[in-house]
């Protein structure tokens, strides 16, 4: 009973500080100029369900391509994988409903590869779900789920197995960090590994800038709703009261960068109280918060992104229209 009493408080005492970063974020954000606030907030449970339907729809085209990379040339990438027959790790990063991986453990399994899947998630539900899910689905899967922050985790899978260790990093995540935060992850990457293991990493390309606008503007408004719902979560978990009609979603694309940011732009002079810190943010008319990049990338920033972090480049996986990039980078 006092160990149920201890596990609740300190359930409690994680939400707390889980809110008060939040806030904490938002403030530092919202009294920036100019104001932004951190894409990892949308993905509340409201903004997971939001990115499922934006995935589904006819312009988001970045997560069919993916797939079709990982259904059409499973093979492929499983060559490059058991090349040397060794024992190994697959470890994925932000493993989600592990959709397109489940195509490359089906073949590995099918293959008889020596491995096992360490799937890596923020989310303790995401880890719960592939737990009970994927051994049926993939007779004679090795799964071994971890609940956290990645290079936690990572770090984790390390202590746990010394075996070498295969990462996958999909659906273009790294083009939601900052071209410098993205040298800076890849490099903190390279140092968690050893070497003679691989990476494969998926990268949204540059390609007709109109095609990359209407993915990040959809037509049903699913994106819209999505970037809305960060101001929904302030009002719900801070007691902020923003009004949504007030704010317009606004995405651009910049090809000479491959900088695809989407925005919140106020639609009038207005004052927003947050209850949690009582405090009021004032907004101009056409004022906007940066609300999150999408970077995309071309081949020579690719390469030069594994060459300044010390890796090689293996291999290259295009979908049949060259629109995305799974690489596969050594660590030498
Ligand atoms: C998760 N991430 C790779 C998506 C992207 O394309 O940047 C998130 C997203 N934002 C709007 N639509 C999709």
């Amino acid at each position: 009973m006092e160990n149920r009493t201890e596990l609740l408080a300190n359930e409690a005492e994680m939400m707390v500080s889980k809110t008060e970063t939040f806030l904490q974020d938002v403030l530092k954000g919202l009294n920036a100029e100019p104001k932004y606030l951190e894409s990892k907030y949308f993905y509340d449970s409201i903004g997971d369900g939001l990115f499922q339907q934006i995935m589904r729809s006819p312009e988001y085209y970045p997560t069919n391509c993916e797939l079709e990379i990982f259904s059409l040339q499973t093979d492929e990438i499983t060559k490059v994988f058991t090349k040397d027959s060794q024992a190994f790790d697959l470890v994925e990063l932000g493993a989600g409903d592990a959709l397109k991986s489940a195509y490359l453990l089906q073949n590995l399994v099918k293959k008889k590869s020596d491995f096992t899947y360490y799937p890596i998630d923020i989310s303790e539900n995401v880890i719960a779900g592939l737990h009970k899910n994927l051994p049926d689905r993939i007779k004679g899967l090795k799964i071994h789920g971890l609940n956290g922050e990645y290079f936690n985790m990572l770090q984790k899978v390390n202590n746990i197995s010394r075996r070498k260790k295969i990462v996958l990093f999909l659906g273009s995540n790294i083009g939601n960090m900052h071209p410098e935060d993205a040298l800076r992850f890849c490099g903190k990457l390279r140092d968690h590994l050893s070497s003679g293991d691989l990476l494969l990493i998926g990268f949204d390309l540059k390609k007709d800038p109109q095609t990359i606008l209407n993915a990040y503007n959809d037509k049903q408004g699913y994106t819209r709703d999505f970037n809305l719902n960060l101001l929904n979560r302030i009002n719900k978990e801070l007691g902020g009261n923003f009004n949504t009609d007030n704010f317009k979603h606004y995405p651009t694309y910049d090809p000479e960068t491959g900088a695809c940011k989407s925005y919140l732009v106020s639609t009038r002079d207005q004052k927003v109280r947050i209850e949690a810190a009582d405090v009021e943010i004032g907004f101009e008319k056409n004022e906007c918060i940066h609300t999150e990049i999408s970077q995309k990338y071309d081949k020579e920033e690719i390469d030069r992104l594994a060459g300044v972090t010390g890796f090689t480049i293996v291999d290259s996986f295009y979908d049949s229209r060259k629109w995305f990039l799974d690489a596969v980078w050594l660590v030498g």
